[in-house]
């Protein structure tokens, strides 16, 4: 490809990774980042770009419409429910991303959230440096051993696997509802194939790794905290909009849930007064679970490995909507 090609990133690139990904970037054209991620602004600047990375911006049919020139997407992540999918494939441009490059990370963040709600991390935290060291007595009575507990996980893809597996290791009864896994594949994982109700009334800890679809959006609501037990926690390191918020407010607040980690939010960043993020028994981080030194670089070695693959010719090997390739609109 020649100097000409233009290259557009939805949000700067992570630190970690930004001399790197702007140095290969660099080698195929010139490269620049939107100013933000408004629908508005997103559909001008794309109108020029032929390669698009997308971070978590919203791409809509409408900035895709606008994608006149655009030869393929890349997103350095698992997750691609921010982009119309159906619009980027109707319009013949194929989505690169990447798979299970942060499956570790995402589980030991999922891990570090169950310890910190079952040790009271973040209260013994606080109370030790403000010399309130008296609160271990508060946290004598609710520090939990994870060990002989039960531990819920909903999504048995490579982030729920990694998390079964860490949960029977720490000696805990591990259920798992998934839409595709076999028997014998959640077993290898120390995990029993349930159904959502066994799962909602047995676990201690019910943790969520499912992708965010239509049948899994607010599949956390009101029903299904009713079916938990008030002791129980609720971890979410998969996409906010799984859960209702309001509803998980609701059960907090009328002692029908004792506590949840947050990774994401239904809209993010949440507002500083959102009533989940400021609430006592909630813990939560900024959307960092799949994140790290180690997994970024792998994640934008992913996506850029297959996008590469796909200007040169050859078919990429993580691509979302391999349908794209046959009806891409441009001559490769
Ligand atoms: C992070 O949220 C991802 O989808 O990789």
């Amino acid at each position: 490809m020649g100097p000409l090609v233009k290259i557009l990133i939805s949000e700067p690139l992570p630190e970690v990774v930004r001399q790197d990904v702007t140095a290969r970037l660099s080698q195929l054209g010139e490269v620049w980042a939107s100013p933000d991620t408004s629908e508005e602004t997103l559909a001008a600047q794309v109108r020029e770009a032929d390669i698009f990375v997308v971070r978590l911006a919203k791409i809509t049919a409408k900035v895709i419409e606008n994608a006149r020139k655009l030869r393929v997407i890349v997103r350095p992540a698992v997750g691609v429910d921010n982009v119309d999918v159906a619009a980027a494939t109707t319009a013949g441009i194929p989505i690169v991303y990447s798979p299970g490059s942060n499956s570790d990370s995402t589980a030991e963040h999922t891990f570090a959230l169950i310890l910190a709600l079952a040790k009271g991390i973040p209260v013994g935290n606080s109370a030790a440096k403000e010399g309130r060291w008296a609160a271990r007595g508060e946290l004598t009575s609710q520090n939990r051993e994870l060990a002989g507990a039960t531990l819920g996980v909903i999504g048995l893809g490579p982030v729920g696997r990694r998390v079964a597996k860490l949960g029977a290791a720490f000696g805990m009864r591990v259920l798992a509802h998934s839409q595709a896994a076999q028997r014998d594949e959640a077993e290898e994982t120390g995990a029993q194939l349930t159904d959502l109700e066994t799962l909602f009334a047995q676990s201690d800890y019910v943790t969520i790794h499912a992708a965010l679809t239509d049948r899994t959006r607010g599949l956390i609501g009101a029903e299904a905290l009713a079916k938990m037990k008030p002791s129980a926690f609720l971890v979410n390191t998969a996409r906010g909009p799984i859960i209702d918020e309001t509803a998980v407010l609701e059960a907090l607040n009328g002692g029908r849930l004792a506590g949840a980690a947050l990774d994401v939010f239904s809209v993010e960043p949440p507002d500083p007064q959102h009533p989940l993020l400021l609430h006592p028994r909630v813990l939560v981080s900024p959307h960092v679970a799949g994140m790290s030194r180690d997994s970024t670089q792998r994640m934008y070695d992913f996506a850029l490995e297959d996008m590469d693959r796909f200007l040169r010719g050859e078919p990429p090997i993580r691509i979302l909507n391999p349908e794209a390739l046959t009806t891409s609109r441009v001559k490769r």
